[in-house]
């Protein structure tokens, strides 16, 4: 066949076309981020798949709009707030509104308030299938929820006020964790005792789980390194002394194991890679460390704090059915924040909408009810 025929030509050149758009559609496209000085490959590579994903993930919802302020104060309207009490009634509504939202939006104020009841002692429910709340009983404690969602207030001031070197002016708001839901995603339990397992003695090792990425790390990093009674545990392996000598070096490659699993974890929980917190020339070294590995050292203070501060005395408030297997209250790592994203949300402050959940206030006590005069001419009662 003669290759100057033109309809070799033309299929040639067809073949051409179709190699050249296949391998530009094929190929994904990327952004990167440089950490570090140029030259040290501190990147963070992603696909612009990736960063759309996330952007999409981390939409925020639209804030409320303000309340009027002024009127009676919350422990004045209500009979039984004792975290509150010191906002405005308007404020308190528009909390409420906006934690149903962030935290139970289908099941509606009814996931905290004590139910409605029929005649037969029933809780009514909604043409949606819903449980409705009881309006005139609305200062019950007697779901698990409400006294839970009282000590989250807590907490969630307890963060944005007294944790700052972490959460910075961003902080968080209960959207944060629990993105709509009841249950936030990214909580942990204790996981099965070594003498639990057939086979023991495994020092925790080889099985393959989400917790360390998948790689052969001890997986009981989290009650390791997050629990609240783990405030004295050293993450620090590395030695300070360049000589065997030296009695620095106290570390075994098994604790350094540990540690790696506790890496593993705060990486993937962020989204990003060892340089974005650390220079890999020296891992200890804190003066080459990018300044995230500072915040990232606050982090971990703040949730063994919150751990052992917060969510795990609640254990006893939790029904079994909440609690893990070894009986233990759900916990929080990096990613009940995080959530694969460098800072929540991509860094928007929900916060500045939701000043009331900046900071704890002492509770005002009640105002004093006028004295109502007796009708006139009755006698003074005995
Ligand atoms: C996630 C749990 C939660 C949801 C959902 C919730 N609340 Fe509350 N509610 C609470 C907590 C906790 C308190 C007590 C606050 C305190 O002690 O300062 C409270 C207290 C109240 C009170 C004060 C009652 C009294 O007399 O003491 C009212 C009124 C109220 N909520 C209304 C609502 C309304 C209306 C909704 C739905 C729009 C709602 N709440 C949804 C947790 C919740
Ligand atoms: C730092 C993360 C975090 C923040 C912030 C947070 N929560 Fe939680 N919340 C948790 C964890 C962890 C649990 C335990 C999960 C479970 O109940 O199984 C939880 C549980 C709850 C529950 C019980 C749900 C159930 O069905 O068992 C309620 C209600 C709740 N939170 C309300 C709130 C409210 C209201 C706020 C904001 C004032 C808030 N949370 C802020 C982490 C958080
Ligand atoms: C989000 C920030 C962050 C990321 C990502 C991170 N680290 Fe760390 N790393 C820290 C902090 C903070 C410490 C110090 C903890 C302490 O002193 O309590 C540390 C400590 C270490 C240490 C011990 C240093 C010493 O002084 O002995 C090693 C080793 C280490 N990291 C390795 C890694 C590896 C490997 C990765 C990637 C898989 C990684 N890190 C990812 C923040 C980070
Ligand atoms: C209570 C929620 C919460 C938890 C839990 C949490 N963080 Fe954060 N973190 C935040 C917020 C909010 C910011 C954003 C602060 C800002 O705007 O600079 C942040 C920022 C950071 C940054 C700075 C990122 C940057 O690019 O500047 C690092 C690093 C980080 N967190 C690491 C961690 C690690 C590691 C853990 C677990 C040990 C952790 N965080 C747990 C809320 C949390």
């Amino acid at each position: 066949m003669n290759p100057l025929n033109p309809f070799v030509k033309a299929t040639g050149a067809l073949v051409v076309v179709l190699l050249v758009g296949g391998v530009i559609l094929a190929y994904e496209r990327t952004s990167a981020y440089q950490q570090g000085a140029p030259g040290l490959g501190m990147d963070l590579i992603k696909t612009n798949k990736e960063l759309d994903e996330t952007v999409a993930a981390n939409a925020v919802p639209a804030p409320l709009p303000p309340s009027s302020p002024g009127g009676q104060l919350a422990v004045d309207a209500y009979k039984n707030v004792r975290v509150l009490g010191h906002l405005s009634s308007a404020d308190f509504t528009r909390l409420m509104t906006a934690m149903t939202i962030w935290v139970a939006p289908d099941q509606g104020c009814a996931y905290c308030h004590a139910p409605q009841r029929d005649e037969a002692g029933n809780p009514v429910k909604d043409e949606d299938g819903y449980v409705v709340a009881d309006l005139n009983n609305m200062y019950s404690d007697e779901l698990y929820t409400k006294r839970v969602a009282r000590r989250m207030l807590q907490m969630t001031m307890h963060i944005n006020q007294d944790w700052q070197p972490h959460v910075k002016g961003t902080g968080v708001t209960c959207y944060t964790c629990h993105r709509g839901q009841p249950v936030p995603t990214n909580i942990w339990f204790n996981g099965p005792k070594e003498a639990d397992v057939p086979m023991g003695e495994l020092a925790y090792q080889n099985r393959p789980d989400p917790k360390v990425g998948y790689a052969s790390l001890p997986t009981n990093t989290f009650e390791t390194f997050l629990r609240g009674d783990s405030t004295t545990t050293n993450i620090r392996v590395i030695s300070t002394d360049p000589l065997p000598a030296g009695a620095n070096n106290r570390a075994s490659v098994k604790q350094t194991e540990w540690t790696y699993g506790l890496m593993m974890h705060m990486s993937g929980a962020l989204g990003v890679n060892c340089t974005y917190c650390h220079n890999s020339r020296s891992m200890g070294e804190w003066s080459t460390s990018p300044p995230q590995r500072t915040t990232a050292w606050y982090g971990i203070r703040m949730v063994r704090d919150l751990n052992g501060g917060y969510v795990e005395p609640l254990q006893a408030t939790f029904p079994r059915e909440r609690l893990g297997p070894e009986g233990d209250a759900p916990k929080i790592n990096c990613a009940t924040c995080h959530k694969g994203a460098f800072k929540p949300l991509l860094g928007v402050s929900m916060l500045k909408d939701y000043a009331v959940l900046a900071e704890a206030k002492p509770q005002p006590p009640k105002s004093p009810v006028e004295p109502v005069p007796a009708p006139e001419g009755a006698p003074a009662t005995p």
